[in-house]
């Protein structure tokens, strides 16, 4: 199945900046603002974000294909992987930790809770601050996918195959899920 391909921003207990590629995460139900995302163990990521508590989803657009491999290199925790891949800093506003300038979009989150297993952990993040860049908006306020051109990859017994999403130009409100026509959850979101 495809998915999106995000780096993790983080920065150790050492001060140390941190980049890693996942693809294992998923909104937790609405408003949206829990992500759930599945961390191997060995992961300095999953180290700094249980040292420092928190970390910065960018997601990527496709222009960041040729720093998937270099940000997936299993570097010791002493190298500064945003100068490894030649990445530049955009400070947080809520968090230490810094997102990755040219992303079109931040999501600067909280440890919020984990679930162990021997191989693997799934962690929850509180989205503390979202940010989308203003210019892979469309003016009605949702994702204009032709400028964010979201970086998604399919996984096969093989490797990976990269990709990104086509706007098929239909919506539908969440209203529409029920009879009466309006959505439940309406009073959880900001009204325009
Ligand atoms: C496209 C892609 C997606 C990945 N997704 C995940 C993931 O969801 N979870 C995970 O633990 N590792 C994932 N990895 C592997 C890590 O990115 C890789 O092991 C990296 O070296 C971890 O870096 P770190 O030790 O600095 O955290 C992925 C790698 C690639 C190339």
């Amino acid at each position: 199945m495809p998915l999106p391909v995000i780096f993790i921003s983080t920065i150790g207990a050492d001060g140390i900046r941190n980049i890693a590629p996942y693809s294992c995460i998923m909104p937790v139900l609405r408003p949206l603002d829990l992500i759930c995302l599945a961390s191997a163990i060995k992961r300095d990521t999953l180290k700094n974000i249980r040292d420092t508590g928190e970390f910065v989803v960018n997601l990527a657009t496709a222009d960041f294909i040729d720093e998937v491999m270099l940000t997936a290199q299993h570097t010791s925790p002493e190298v500064d992987e945003f100068e490894l891949a030649g990445l530049e800093e955009k400070p947080s506003e809520t968090i230490r930790a810094p997102g990755i300038a040219g992303c079109y979009g931040w999501m600067e989150c909280a440890l919020n809770k984990e679930y162990e297993e021997p191989n693997y952990v799934l962690l929850m993040g509180k989205v503390l601050r979202l940010e989308i860049a203003d210019d892979a908006l469309n003016p009605d306020g949702t994702l204009d996918v032709t400028k964010a051109k979201p970086l998604m990859a399919t996984g096969g017994k093989k490797g990976l195959r990269y990709g990104t999403i086509m706007d098929l130009g239909r919506k539908d409100s969440y209203g529409a899920m029920f009879s009466d026509g309006k959505d439940p959850l309406a009073g959880l979101y900001e009204q325009d």
